[in-house]
């Protein structure tokens, strides 16, 4: 173990210097335009629309360049604005520039790999008597990024005494703080660099208290919310920037559960799931805790039952009340009927269409919940915790029969016949994906997709690569080593360290600790936070960033990012006593809209990460949380000892994660699951 480690702590060390965020001169990250560009050279990636490139290409012939070599290197030139690191190229955090920093002489340069062209000398010498309409070059424009307002015609001896003086004002070379231009799209590799987030800005724009968040299955600005009470709620999210609240009505929910829902500490609507196809379907879906001493419907097979290996009997006090008194369900709705097509509709009734899964609980906490649809395969992700009681007596979580601490895995859209459910054993209402683990390991119940876990508080996949999901797993203070998880393949199974997590008594303030899994961060908002992994702890005020190095690696290190609250937020953010950090209270889970834009769900209300200026970027950090609150330009790059800096933090903790078994107290861990098989870990720590 100390071998593995000590090498991944040697490759962050080793982190690429001149690592650069791809970002745009507007500040936005790059995005893959529909189609490929008819005239700049980006395909994939890039700073550029389609309009915007034919844009360049009317500036481009209007210049009217007769000479073909001179014609193609300021062709380049013009179309570096579409480098997805254009943002560096131009110096956007200094003044702006009319042309991208092009690569000059090099001769010692440290990093002569990156700019091994001159390219500075290759223009000058290519167009230095070549006549260009509103040349790009003119003196006048240096540090003004503008077309010129009068058609001159110009060649560069007009303007340049000699090359020297052109390639002084347009020169530059790469290093370890600015990359500079060759002619070529820039060749550095994202994947491998993009740094972590130093902070994120919020703002709130909502006063409710929610458990859940799930953007609108038609794609459009609104949400839907719930209460572990058992309402949901439709809810509009007000744009970016336009200063509003978000628009919900708690008196009128889209449905009203709460007569179904068991409302306890641990129990109540814990999930709900949007069929990717609502829009047309309507069918939605809600995850509960009911008492079937209560409801009617209520009664479900128990999870302690002889073909586990549990006796329902043995379970004497530890049981909550009368043998599974209290049960999990998930139970499918319909809004059809109550608006012409389903994506209209604002209410549904709670009357449960179909009834997807029920089991008997044999302890009273622990029971996940979580439920969401997967994003390339359409089927229903449920997440179960181990049932509760300390250290999971039974060993549920590493039980391959039983449904207890698992992620289960069922198609929904195809429904079996009776007869089938009863022969297979189901559950409920569901049919088996054929790739489910089972199929390669005959020992594991048909629904179980991964296992070990204790109590799974918010999944997510990442959206820029469905493969990845995140499983956030609550940790305990007592809990036994854990066997291997496994894997699709029965001849790999395999266990893997957790990937991210944190010792208790780091942050342990309240005598408590509970890990909330959130996002990777896709939105175009905070181009610094993109790709970070951002999470929280229910009870700590604090919230963390992973970033992962190389990218699809697996390798995080984990950073407590500082957060602070926009002055300009639409419901003015309460503060932590004698602090400037906003006073979140618990963070219940996390949600993403349709934009991809990250909320926060806390006991004081719904809160949204916005761009960082809006904190006031580059100024000083929320004080008790300490480190730099970044400016949306200076997160382009780390320089090599700023990098090492955040890195070194990270680093200690993933080895810590893993060197210091049994001495740390209590994690928390996230676990990976990659190639939709499953990679699973899930170790926690006594
Ligand atoms: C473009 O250049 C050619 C000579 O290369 C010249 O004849 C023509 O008038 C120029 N067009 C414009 C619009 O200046
Ligand atoms: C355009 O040319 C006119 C006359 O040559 C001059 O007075 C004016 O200042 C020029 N405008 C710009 C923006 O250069
Ligand atoms: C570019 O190189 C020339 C020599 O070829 C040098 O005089 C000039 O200072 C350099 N410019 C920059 C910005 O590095
Ligand atoms: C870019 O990544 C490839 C593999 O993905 C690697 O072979 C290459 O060395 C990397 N280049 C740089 C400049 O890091
Ligand atoms: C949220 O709560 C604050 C403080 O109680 C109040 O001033 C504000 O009007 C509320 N905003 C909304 C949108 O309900
Ligand atoms: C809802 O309407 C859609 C489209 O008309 C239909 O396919 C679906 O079966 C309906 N669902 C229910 C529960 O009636
Ligand atoms: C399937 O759904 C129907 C309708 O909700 C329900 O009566 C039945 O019990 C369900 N089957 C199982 C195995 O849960
Ligand atoms: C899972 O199984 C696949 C197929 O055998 C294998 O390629 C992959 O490396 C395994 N992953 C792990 C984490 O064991
Ligand atoms: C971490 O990365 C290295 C190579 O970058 C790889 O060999 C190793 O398996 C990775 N570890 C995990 C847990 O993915």
């Amino acid at each position: 173990m100390d071998k593995i480690l000590s090498v991944f702590c040697v490759l962050l060390l080793f982190l690429y210097p001149s690592s650069a965020l791809p970002l745009c001169t507007d500040l936005r990250a790059p995005t893959t335009p529909k189609s490929n560009l008819a005239f700049c050279p980006y395909n994939g990636k890039s700073c550029c629309n389609p309009s915007e490139d034919l844009e360049l290409q009317k500036r481009f012939q209007a210049m009217n360049i007769s000479d073909s070599t001179c014609a193609s290197a300021v062709k380049s030139i013009l179309c570096a604005t579409c480098d997805p690191f254009s943002a560096e190229l131009f110096k956007v955090k200094s003044e702006p520039r009319p042309v991208p920093i092009l690569c000059n002489s090099t001769a010692g340069a440290p990093l002569s790999s990156l700019s091994d062209n001159d390219f500075c000398s290759t223009t000058w010498n290519s167009c230095q008597n070549v006549m260009i309409l509103n040349s790009p070059f003119a003196p006048s424009l240096q540090s003004k990024a503008q077309v010129p307002q009068n058609a001159s015609i110009s060649k560069l001896t007009d303007l340049w005494q000699s090359k020297s003086d052109f390639c002084n004002a347009f020169g530059g070379v790469t290093d370890e703080i600015s990359i500079c231009f060759n002619g070529e799209p820039v060749s550095l590799n994202e994947t491998n660099t993009l740094p972590p987030t130093k902070g994120v800005c919020l703002e709130k724009i909502g006063n409710g208290s929610y458990l859940n968040m799930v953007a609108h299955p038609d794609g459009s600005n609104r949400a839907f919310f719930s209460n572990q009470a058992g309402k949901i709620w439709l809810a509009t999210i007000p744009d970016q920037d336009s200063g509003e609240v978000m628009g919900i009505d708690e008196s009128s929910p889209f449905v009203d559960l709460t007569d179904q829902v068991h409302l306890d500490t641990s129990f109540g609507m814990m999930g709900m799931a949007f069929h990717p196809d609502f829009a047309n379907n309507g069918r939605f879906f809600a995850s509960y805790n009911c008492d079937k001493e209560k409801s009617p419907g209520c009664g479900g097979i128990c999870a302690c039952n002889s073909d586990v290996g549990c006796d329902p009997s043995q379970l004497g006090s530890l049981d909550s009340g009368p043998h599974c008194k209290y049960q999990t369900i998930v139970s499918e709705f319909t809004a059809n009927g109550t608006a012409s097509n389903p994506s209209l509709a604002e209410t549904a009734k709670p009357l449960e269409v179909r009834r997807i899964f029920t089991m008997g609980l044999p302890f009273g906490a622990n029971h996940g919940g979580q439920i969401l649809f997967g994003p390339d395969d359409g089927y229903l992700y449920i997440m179960m915790g181990d049932g509760g009681s300390k250290g999971d007596p039974y060993n549920f979580a590493q039980n391959k029969k039983s449904l207890l601490g698992k992620i289960i895995r069922v198609d929904v859209d195809f429904i079996p016949r009776e007869e089938e459910i009863v022969k297979l054993g189901l559950w409920g209402n569901y049919s088996i994906p054929q790739d489910n683990p089972y199929s390669e390991d005959k020992e594991l119940g048909l629904e179980i997709w991964a296992l070990g876990l204790r109590n799974p508080w918010r999944c997510s996949f990442d959206s820029e690569r469905p493969s990845y999901f995140l499983c956030a797993d609550v940790g305990q203070d007592q809990y036994e080593e854990q066997t291997p998880g496994g894997n699709t393949s029965a001849n790999s199974i395999d266990s893997i360290l957790p990937i991210l997590g944190y010792s208790h008594s780091e942050i342990n303030k309240l005598g408590s600790a509970a890990i909330s899994g959130g996002y990777f961060y896709r939105a175009k908002t905070d181009p610094c936070t993109y790709g970070s992994y951002l999470y929280g702890d229910l009870y700590a005020n604090h919230i963390w960033a992973a970033s992962e190095t190389p990218q699809d690696s697996g390798n995080f290190s984990t950073t407590d990012i500082p957060f602070s609250c926009a002055p300009s937020s639409p419901i003015r953010c309460s503060s932590v006593p004698n602090s400037n950090l906003p006073a979140l209270e618990y963070i219940f889970s996390f949600g993403e809209d349709n934009r991809k834009d990250v909320f926060i769900l806390t006991q004081s209300g719904v809160y949204r990460v916005v761009r960082p200026s809006r904190c006031g970027g580059g100024g000083p950090s929320p004080a008790s949380v300490g480190g730099g609150f970044p400016s949306p330009a200076s997160c382009r790059l780390r320089s090599w000892f700023g990098g090492l800096g955040l890195v070194g933090v990270g680093l200690l903790w993933v080895c810590g994660c893993g060197l210091e078994l049994g001495e740390a107290g209590m994690f928390s861990v996230v676990g990976l699951g990659l190639d939709l098989g499953f990679r699973w870990s899930s170790t926690a720590v006594a």
